[in-house]
C-alpha cells in the first residue's frame, strides 16, 4: 500500500456496517451486494464498484470454500466509511486458517484438489483494491481486510 493510502486510510470514520451471515454459496452474492449498496453513499464510479464486488466475491468464496470446507459457520463483514473517500472492509471467519499466508498469497497456488480454484483469488483481491491485508491462525480462522481509495469525483 502505498504512504498516500495509508494515511487517508486513517482517517476518521464516517459510517460503518456489520454483516453476518452464513457461510454457504447462495449468500456470496449477498454478502458481494451488500457491501456495494453500502459503499454506493460515497457515489464511487461503476468501475470502482464493480472492483470492489469482484474482491469481496473473492475474500467471501475462500471463507465458504476454504476456510469451512465441509463444515458450516458464520462470516463476519465489516465495512467501515473513511474521511478522504476511503472504504475499509474486513471479512473474517472462524474455520480452518491458513498455515503459510506468504505461500497461500502466491498466484497460482491453491489448495483446492478438484481442480476448481485456479489460485488467483488473493492475485485479483489485490489487483482490485489498494492494499489487502491478512492475518490467519490455523483453527482459528482468518481475516481479510482489504481497503479501496475512491477517486474524487468532479462537481456535476
Ligand atoms: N478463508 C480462508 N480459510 C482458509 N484457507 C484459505 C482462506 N482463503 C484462502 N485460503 C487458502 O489460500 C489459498 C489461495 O487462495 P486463492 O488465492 O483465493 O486461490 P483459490 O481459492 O483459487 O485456491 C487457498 O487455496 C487456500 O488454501
Ligand atoms: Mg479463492
Amino acid at each position: 500500500m502505498s504512504p498516500r493510502a495509508k494515511g487517508i486510510f486513517g482517517g476518521e470514520v464516517l459510517n460503518r456496517i456489520q454483516i453476518k451471515l452464513p457461510a454457504i454459496s447462495v449468500n456470496e452474492g449477498m454478502a458481494r451486494s451488500a457491501v456495494a449498496s453500502f459503499v454506493s453513499q460515497l457515489d464511487p464510479d461503476v468501475g470502482e464498484l464493480a472492483d470492489i464486488k469482484c474482491a469481496v466475491s473473492e475474500a467471501v468464496t475462500n471463507c465458504i470454500v476454504h476456510g469451512y470446507r465441509a463444515s458450516t459457520g458464520l462470516i463476519y463483514i465489516t465495512v467501515t466509511l473513511l474521511e478522504g473517500r476511503a472504504v475499509k472492509i474486513e471479512i473474517r471467519d472462524r474455520g480452518c486458517g491458513i498455515p503459510d499466508v506468504r505461500a497461500a498469497r502466491q498466484p497460482l497456488f491453491t489448495t483446492d484438489a478438484d481442480g476448481e480454484r485456479s489460485g488467483m483469488g488473493f492475485t485479483v483481491m489485490e489487483s482490485f483494491t489498494d492494499g489487502v491485508r491478512v492475518r490467519s491462525k490455523v483453527g482459528v480462522g482468518t481475516t481479510v481486510v482489504l481497503l479501496k481509495r475512491l477517486a474524487t469525483r468532479a462537481p456535476l
